[in-house]
């Protein structure tokens, strides 16, 4: 294996790690995969090989799946108390804590995205949500409720509701923040009660087994956790038709979360919470601030390289701003430092994958074969990363590919609108729901718009602002079921009515 010469500036518990024997978590004990194999894992921003894990499949899920069991049906998971699952969650957020700056780096290296940026949101928002979980595991609470029962004059009853852990729960994660998706699975799992078998993204696994690691050390109990890497086809179709598993949590695509959906019917009809995909319009009024509208556009795309299910990758501006405004943020694309996220200056690194950067690029062809233009951008610069330059398209119409489809990339498809009143239509003419946002010094437009646009989350003169107690998913094909917040907690728990005749 040849080192990178990235890795060679990583500090030394990073280097450490990458040099170690990467393996699953199964029942508290790091196992190679059943069937031997292992895969390569690359930094994005230069091809090269910087691990291998274990490549496990069917059978090491079966394996993952029976620890879970016992952990939750026979313990010690399931006889911890509220208060011992609170004092772990908030331990495990102290240990990220303590080695922020090493996750960072591991994202970098795995995902290509700035350690910078990972150090300033990544890290911080997945210590935040332990943080946050670890308060609601002491508040999960049922309800009393005084029934009448028609039928039976003169009895008397009490009844009251418990709230109570789901089971063993399947959990399948994407690529586009490693160590965040994990947190937001884990956390409201772990703070109801539930057992976990977490199967991370192949294309990032890394942050998610060192993870696993300082989950051992803050002393969840063997089978609580347990962490497999391997491909979405073999080891993620093999959790989601798994018939011990009581719920599959999804983030990644529309595609394969309908093949999640179809697994769960053909087994044992597991529960479903699916985080998909998005095509969220970020719209421009007449009266917005430009001088903060223009980099919000630009973040509000160009974050995390466009690799965000919320990334607002349709601007719409008033026609007598259109070409300010899109010139504004082609200007701000124009300024954005490409390069290695171990680079102190990089503000942008390379797609997660060479297939990533393909995917990407066929749009950027499919947009200019149907009439788009791009006014900066539109290539693959060249170098052995899998970089895409920030581009801005105009000259779009409705029916586009780029339009209508989620591209995943740092690429913003802009289009003028004329009439206002015709704007949530414009906004909703989509299959997603994700996220939107309004830009706009009128504060009854902005509340009117945030009803009328069909979208789990509006912001308004902002963009990606994210927090461990609002809720986050999707109307329409974007989901089901809202991660973060309280909401959480109900994805992880189910409500038993329980009834006592008293007289
Ligand atoms: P994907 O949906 O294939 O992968 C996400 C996760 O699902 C990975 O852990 C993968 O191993 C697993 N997976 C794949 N096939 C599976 C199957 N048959 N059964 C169970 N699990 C399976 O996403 P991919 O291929 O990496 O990216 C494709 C597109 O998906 C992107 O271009 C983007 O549009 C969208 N996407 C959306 C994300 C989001 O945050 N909502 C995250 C990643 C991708
Ligand atoms: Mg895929």
């Amino acid at each position: 294996m040849s080192i990178s010469t990235e890795t060679a500036t990583a500090s030394k518990p990073t280097t450490a790690f990458l040099a170690s024997q990467h393996r699953l978590l199964i029942d508290g004990e790091w196992c190679e995969a059943a069937s031997g194999k292992r895969f390569d894992v690359h930094n994005p921003a230069t091809d090269e090989v910087i691990a291998t894990v274990a490549e496990g499949d069917s059978e090491d899920i079966n394996r993952a799946v029976a620890a879970a069991r016992r952990s939750f049906e026979s313990g010690p998971w399931s006889r911890t108390t509220p208060s011992e699952r609170g004092r772990l969650l908030w331990k495990l957020a102290d240990h990220l804590e303590e080695h922020l700056d090493e996750f960072a780096e591991i994202e970098a290296l795995d995902n290509g995205k700035p350690r910078t940026v990972a150090a300033a949101a990544d890290v911080p928002l997945a210590i935040d949500l332990f943080r946050y979980m670890a308060g609601w595991a002491t508040k999960i609470e049922g309800t009393t409720i005084p029934i009448s029962v028609p039928y039976m004059p003169g009895s008397e009853f009490h009844s009251y509701t418990l709230r109570e852990p789901v089971g063993v729960v399947g959990q399948i994660i994407p690529w586009n923040f490693p160590l965040l998706m994990a947190a937001w699975k884990l956390g409201p799992a772990l703070a109801t009660g539930c057992t976990v078998v977490l199967k991370v993204a192949e294309e990032t696994p890394l942050s998610g087994l060192r993870l696993g690691q300082l989950i051992g050390e803050a002393g969840f109990p063997p089978g609580t956790v347990n962490i497999i890497t391997g491909f979405g086809e073999t080891a993620g179709a093999a959790l989601a038709a798994h018939p011990d598993v009581d719920k599959v949590a999804f983030t990644g695509s529309t595609e394969v979360g309908r093949l999640i959906v179809k697994a769960a019917g053909e087994s044992n009809l597991k529960k479903i919470s699916l985080e998909l995909g998005g095509k969220s319009p970020n719209i421009i009024l007449p009266d917005a601030d430009l001088d903060a509208a223009i980099p919000g556009a630009a973040n509000a795309i160009f974050f995390n390289h466009g690799q965000c299910c919320c990334a607002g990758s349709r601007l719409l501006v008033h026609r007598s701003q259109f070409d300010q405004v899109v010139e504004g943020v082609a200007d701000a694309a124009r300024g954005i430092r490409l390069g290695p996220g171990m680079h102190p200056e990089t503000q942008m690194g390379p797609m997660v994958s060479r297939i990533q950067q393909d995917r990407v690029c066929g749009y950027l062809e499919a947009g200019k074969s149907e009439g788009a233009t791009a006014l900066t951008g539109g290539q693959r610069p060249e170098g052995s990363g899998y970089f895409v330059e920030p581009t801005v398209l105009v000259d779009t119409k409705p029916d586009m590919k780029v339009i209508q489809e989620e591209i995943f990339g740092p690429v913003v498809a802009a289009m003028p609108y004329d009439d206002v009143d015709q704007l949530a239509a414009i906004a909703n003419d989509s299959i997603y729901g994700l996220a939107a946002a309004v830009w706009t010094r009128d504060i009854s437009q902005a509340h009117r718009l945030a009803r009328r646009i069909r979208a789990g989350s509006v912001w308004v003169n902002c963009y990606n602002v994210f927090d461990a107690s609002l809720p986050f998913g999707g109307y329409k094909q974007s989901g089901w079921g809202r991660e973060m917040g309280h909401e959480a907690i109900d994805l992880y728990t189910q409500t038993k009515a329980v009834t006592v005749q008293l007289s």
